[in-house]
């Protein structure tokens, strides 16, 4: 029986592919990793990926908007350049670009994203720093992450899984940021398992 077959865009550090990578490739979660798409040259997932020989896609978003064509037309070519990887889930972990209809009617239903916060909390980049400073004033005692279906919302669509991570005396930002992404580690697997309805 083959494997379901996922696509991991990224960003970044790409941390979280590596915790999809450590996980398909300890059977913990059955699946494949087909390729790794990111919109910066730079990603240090691009390097992650390619030291688990899976196949990167580099994909800058720049030449559609000088060109004038707009990220609809992105958004169209690069769902074009994946959708022959037949994947059963496309899986956004750090992918900070907001797909519209152009990409996510391609693949209904079958793509999800990690954020670090909870629902309806702190949409768009720096959750975490945000989540930290409004504890910092006393308006918080906890915060967490979750991971939902992708809508052309940032951030936002019904949610898959979630996590609380409480506050803790004495916290710093690099303190709760760690533990921010031990969970975010855990929690991007166990959707991932949820979503294709497997288990190891
Ligand atoms: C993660 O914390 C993820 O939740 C966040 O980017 C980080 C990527 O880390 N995503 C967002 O903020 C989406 N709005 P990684 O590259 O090490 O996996």
């Amino acid at each position: 029986m083959s494997l379901p077959r996922l696509i991991v865009c990224i960003s970044g550090s790409g941390s979280n592919l590596q915790a999809l990578l450590d996980a398909t490739a300890a059977g913990v979660l059955p699946a494949q990793i087909m390729l790794v798409v990111s919109n910066r040259k730079a990603a240090y997932g691009l390097v992650r990926a390619q030291q688990a020989s899976v196949p990167t896609l580099y994909a800058p978003l720049k030449p559609f908007l000088e060109s004038g064509a707009g990220r609809p037309a992105y958004d169209a070519h690069l769902a074009a350049q994946l959708a022959p990887y037949a994947p059963d889930l496309i899986v956004l972990a750090g992918w900070m670009h907001i797909f519209g209809a152009a990409f996510l009617d391609r693949f209904a239903g079958k793509v999800i994203n990690l954020h670090p916060a909870l629902p309806g909390a702190f949409p768009g980049t720096h959750a975490i720093e945000h989540a930290f400073a409004a504890w910092q004033r006393g308006e918080l005692d906890h915060s967490g992450c979750m991971v939902h279906y992708a809508i052309p919302e940032v951030d936002a669509g019904p949610v898959v899984v979630q996590a609380l991570v409480p506050f803790v005396a004495d916290d710093t930002l690099d303190t709760f940021e760690a533990r921010m992404h031990a969970t975010e580690h855990r929690l991007i697997v166990e959707a991932v398992r949820r979503v294709l309805a497997v288990q190891p």
